[in-house]
């Protein structure tokens, strides 16, 4: 499979070709994830939740994301990783670059940052030195107890009217990819064309330029429960690689999400 970049990702939003992604923690899944279609795999904070059994994703360090990073990238010298930066790892523009910079050298392509508008000096600096940077928005889970719980977001047309302006201001800043995280699909679809830069979705429809999944989500291991926008592609495959074959297939041919998995 040939090496992916920013610029293939970049080419397919133009193209109109669906981007899929998953999460992986390790060699072995992220190997597996590369040769059966995947373009990028993100070493989420998740692993707080999936691996960790925290209840939220605030325990994680940069040195928990580094060593899953190294791990990841072990698996394939040709995957596409983005390594996500860790609750408080990037209040401060200085603060972000060195912790981002322990990221890249354990191997990501590119960093993710949970928020809008007020990480633009940050997003600008990193940007400066070299780091790809890929913005979160909507239910971005380091806020969880600002939000009150994991909750959609963006139901009410000024909160809508603000994440369209976040998405313009991170792609202004130099971000070149955001994820967009349960919020209703016709939002979804706003963000997705007010900006030029990929927006890969989870939650949030299938009018997004691709779709992301927590990997234990996606074979039904996630602690006995599997969110609304999510599908078990497991049980419908019964093994590993069809199913993330059929999760790729998918995406690509828009039957995946369907409206079961979708916030109207
Ligand atoms: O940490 C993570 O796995 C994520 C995805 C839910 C997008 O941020």
């Amino acid at each position: 499979m040939a090496k992916i970049s920013v610029s293939t990702l970049a080419k397919m939003k133009r193209e109109g070709t669906k981007i899929t992604a998953l999460t992986a923690y390790d060699a072995s899944f992220a190997k597996l994830f590369h040769d059966n279609g995947v373009d990028v795999i993100l070493v989420g904070d998740s692993l707080g939740m999936v691996l960790q059994g925290g209840e939220d994703t605030l325990a994680v360090t940069t040195d928990d994301i580094a060593y899953h990073t190294r791990c990841v990238r072990a698996g394939s010298k040709e995957l596409f990783v983005i390594a996500d930066m860790p609750f408080m790892s990037y209040s401060e523009p200085q603060s972000a670059c060195q912790n981002a910079a322990t990221l890249m050298r354990s191997g990501a392509n590119m960093v993710k940052l949970e928020g809008g508008e007020w990480l633009y000096d940050s997003i600008a600096l990193l940007t400066q030195q070299g780091i790809p940077v890929c913005g979160h928005l909507g239910l971005t889970p380091q806020s969880v107890h600002v939000f009150g719980g994991f909750k959609i977001q963006g139901r009410e047309e000024a909160q809508a009217q603000k994440m369209i302006a976040d998405a313009q201001a991170l792609e202004r800043a130099g971000a070149q990819m955001i994820v967009i995280e349960c919020v209703p699909s016709a939002l979804a679809k706003r963000i997705t064309d007010a900006v030029a830069i990929p927006v890969i979705g989870i939650g949030a429809g299938k009018e997004t330029d691709g779709q992301i999944l927590v990997m234990h989500d996606l074979v039904g291991i996630s602690a006995g429960y599997i969110p609304k926008f999510s599908k078990n592609f497991l049980l419908e495959t019964g093994n590993m690689p069809e199913a993330v074959k059929k999760f790729c297939a998918d995406v690509q041919s828009g039957e995946f999400p369907g409206p079961d998995h979708e916030f109207n």
